[in-house]
């Protein structure tokens, strides 16, 4: 019987995952209040440190719209209307969204043509539509409910991190 060697980095759960990720999250916004900043060291902490993603970074409400903000991966869409794509209806719900398969998502906007499946969290502070978190996988069904947990709980330290008085 042979036996294969199992990475030790595979033994860790996702939980475990999320909750070094919060720490060291709060860690790198430590002291520093700039919204545009901390949005984009948590792309790149989120790019590199989640497994088998393509894109991962923020759109932000402006009126009617979502802009593109800071991420990491290939260029995007630049605006998006609330409503419209996965990105729109989670803003316009207010609710995390996952899609095992974009393609089935009708209205789905398809910026990076490697990406399969997607998760959407959007970011309110007292009510206010701030923008979303959007990730994207060349994987179908990456993205579960503890995606969305430890999502939503990252979204939650950098909104109580940062200013929100980042409109230009
Ligand atoms: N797929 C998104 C658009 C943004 S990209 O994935 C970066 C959507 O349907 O809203």
């Amino acid at each position: 019987m042979s036996v294969l060697p199992i990475p030790i980095a595979s033994l860790r759960s996702k939980n475990e995952l999320y909750t070094d990720l919060a720490e060291q999250l709060r860690s790198l916004l430590a002291g520093e209040a700039d919204f545009i900043a901390n949005a984009a060291n948590l792309s790149s902490l989120l790019y590199h440190a989640l497994p088998d993603l393509n894109w991962a970074g923020f759109y932000l409400h402006k009126g009617d719209d979502l802009v593109l903000g800071p991420f990491q991966g290939k260029p995007a869409c630049v605006r998006i209307a609330i409503g419209k794509g996965v990105c729109g209806t989670a803003a316009e719900q207010r609710q995390t969204i996952i899609v095992d398969n974009v393609h089935d998502f009708p209205g789905h906007i398809a910026c990076d043509s490697a990406s399969n499946s997607e998760i959407v969290v959007p970011l309110v502070k007292d009510e206010r539509l701030l923008g979303v978190l959007d990730l994207d996988s060349p994987s179908f069904a990456r993205f579960d409910d503890e995606d969305a947990r430890g999502l939503n709980e990252l979204a939650e330290i950098f909104i109580d991190s940062s200013s929100l008085e980042y409109k230009l």
